[in-house]
């Protein structure tokens, strides 16, 4: 058994999520408050033990740690030569969109959705097209009429999924893929599919890789993987891309090279090795803690907090809570709660249409942390009723 419930104090650690005031409880960018898996402190050790680094070269144990982890995890067979290392999920997207598009393209997405796909698209002079998941006061499907109205009229390049959806937790499924598989290669639109989340997944749940599903998906689809969201390694620089397509392929990887992406520091290619081969132990019983602390914010909002319901995904750590209810715009509430209780989410607006009106609570900590914030976000939710 491993400790998921010791606190770790990560003041002072140069940690973007802590660097907030003393009373303060962050619970936004997506890390968690978990130490890592001992086995890859054990990797981290071994290597750093040895003392010296220098440039880095990926072994055969990186390909086959993926390969295997796919195969066992995922049920899925994944060739060595369509796997490319990059130094990041967010690296490797924003190379593949300045080197497979050009300024002014069209590029769709689902919303809400990753707020850094938004960024990497806008600061590289591309243009959005956000596609509106329909919304059902419970859970999220994709509209596909209007997937298809957008592909047909906007002379789009690529479009960007999340499998699982960053920030609903929504797992996607093999006809939701195969449908939009097929759309896109009517259209010609190259698909990226960002799976970093995959692992973070209610026991007894699958998850699709969308490579997965057809040839025509396989084909037509870059697909971005790490180990760094499940096994808490995320900043350590180290991620894959598969590309099944050999054209494809020699475009993503001339485009990662361009952008200098493609070399492991001396911890990068261990990381992986180490998650992979070792991990999946301490992941199993991660998803299972996940899982309770879910449990948990969602029994505790029936109760206390009412007016603010969890939107149920069985994917990440990132709860979509939705606070229509309240008729505040997300932004104001989620300040209003910082001021009032010192608890810090991620208001929903960052995500795209559609977010307003919701907060993401990033709930991957000791549940004595998770209780103190929901604590929190009780009594903000009543100061507002209290001033209002
Ligand atoms: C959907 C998604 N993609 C990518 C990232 C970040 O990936 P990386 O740190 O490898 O750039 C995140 C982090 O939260 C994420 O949620």
């Amino acid at each position: 058994m491993y400790d998921f419930d010791s606190i770790t104090d990560r003041r002072g650690t140069d940690s973007i999520k802590w660097d907030v005031d003393e009373n303060e409880l962050p619970m936004w960018v997506a890390d968690m408050d978990f130490p890592t898996a001992p086995e890859i402190v054990n990797a981290f050790s071994e290597r750093l033990n040895h003392s010296v680094f220098g440039y880095g070269k990926l072994k055969t144990e990186w390909f086959n740690a993926y390969i295997n982890w796919w195969k066992s995890r995922h049920d899925f067979e994944m060739k060595k030569e369509g796997l490319i290392f990059c130094s990041g999920v967010v690296p490797g997207i924003t190379s593949i969109i300045r080197h497979l598009t050009a300024p002014g393209d069209v590029i769709i997405m689902f919303s809400p959705t990753y707020n850094h796909f938004y960024n990497c698209i806008q600061d590289n002079g591309r243009r959005i097209l956000d596609v509106d998941l329909n919304f059902s006061g419970h859970d999220y499907s994709i509209d596909f009429k209007k997937l298809e109205d957008a592909l047909g009229k906007s002379d789009a390049k690529l479009m960007i999924i999340c499998n699982p959806q960053n920030p609903t937790g929504t797992v996607w499924n093999r006809n939701d893929f195969e449908r939009i598989g097929e759309l896109c290669a009517k259209y010609s639109v190259t698909i990226v599919s960002d799976e970093i989340h995959c692992d973070i997944i209610t026991p007894g749940t699958k998850y699709t890789p969308f490579a997965a599903v057809s040839e025509t998906c396989s084909n037509n689809s870059i697909i971005c993987i790490a180990p760094t969201k499940a096994f808490n390694l995320a900043g350590l620089q180290t991620s894959a891309i598969y590309v099944e397509n050999k054209i494809l392929r020699k475009r993503v990887s001339c485009a990662i090279e361009k952008d200098e992406l493609s070399m492991p520091n001396s911890f990068a290619a261990s990381a992986a090795i180490a998650a992979f081969n070792y991990g999946e132990v301490w992941l199993n019983e991660l998803n299972e803690y996940i899982y309770k602390n879910k449990m948990i914010v969602n029994d505790y909002l029936h109760r206390e907090i009412p007016k603010i319901r969890l939107i149920w995904g069985d994917a990440t750590y990132l709860l979509w809570l939705d606070c229509t209810s309240l008729n505040i715009d997300s932004k104001s509430l989620a300040q209003r709660i910082r001021k009032e209780t010192g608890l810090f989410l991620m208001a929903g607006s960052y995500y795209g249409n559609g977010g307003n009106g919701f907060l993401r609570m990033n709930i991957a900590c000791p549940q004595t942390m998770l209780l103190d914030g929901l604590d929190r976000l009780r009594r903000g939710i009543e100061s507002i009723n209290t001033i209002e």
